[in-house]
């Protein structure tokens, strides 16, 4: 494999905001399913996928969301063309003779209720990683949140499910409204060691 180009680099990581405000123009249907299309190659354990992505697009639905978040997020989820409710489905393992065939038993893998539920959150948060990084890559930008009451978004949302929300995340086209300044990370001796 090749090392990709700086500027490349530079769109998904060392340029790459998290954006407070949008431009609010629609974004086309074929763009939220290119971004699945990625987003779904992302590896996770047993190949589990335990993610949902729920798009919000119409004022109606980002509406329910939007009065169910916490300070200044309910504006930006409104503004914004699209807001994700990135999920995980506690019922991941029905789907694993179809993902992981090669291991019949794998669906028998999760009989305790808190390892399969850090599972689910594990595996459901890398993709939600992934996500934001495909997304960038298809030349949007994204705004996540963790600022709302998962469980009114899972009544809102997910009533008759298995499903729970992780966090939520706006993707489109970010304007600099509201943009802070880049904060600094961690040094690599701070933060990395090699043993
Ligand atoms: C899981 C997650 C939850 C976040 N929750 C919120 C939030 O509720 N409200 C908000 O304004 N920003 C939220 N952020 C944005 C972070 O503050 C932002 O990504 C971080 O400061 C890095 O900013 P930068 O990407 O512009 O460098 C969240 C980010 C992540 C990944």
């Amino acid at each position: 494999m090749a090392k990709l180009e700086d500027a490349t680099l530079a769109q998904l990581f060392t340029e790459a905001r998290s954006h407070n405000g949008w431009n609010p123009e629609p974004l086309p249907e074929s763009v939220l399913r290119d971004l699945y299309a990625l987003t779904k190659f992302g590896p996770t354990a047993a190949n589990s996928t335990p993610a949902r992505f729920y798009f919000l697009t119409s004022p109606e639905a980002k509406e329910r969301l939007a009065k169910l978040s916490s300070g200044s997020n309910g504006p930006k989820i409104l503004q914004a063309p699209c807001t994700v409710i990135v999920g995980y489905d506690l019922d991941f393992p029905e789907t694993l003779p179809k993902l992981f065939p090669h291991a019949p038993g794998a669906k028998d893998w999760f009989p305790d209720p808190v390892a399969k539920e850090w599972g689910a959150l594990r595996n459901s948060s890398l993709q939600g990683g992934y996500f934001m990084i495909a997304a960038r890559a298809l030349g949007l930008d994204v705004g996540p949140m963790s600022g709302f009451d998962n469980a009114a978004v899972d009544a809102e949302f997910f009533a008759g499910t298995n499903i729970k929300s992780n966090f939520i995340v706006s993707i489109g086209h970010g304007t600099t409204e509201g943009l802070f300044p880049r904060n600094p990370r961690l040094d690599f001796d701070e933060a990395a060691k090699i043993l």
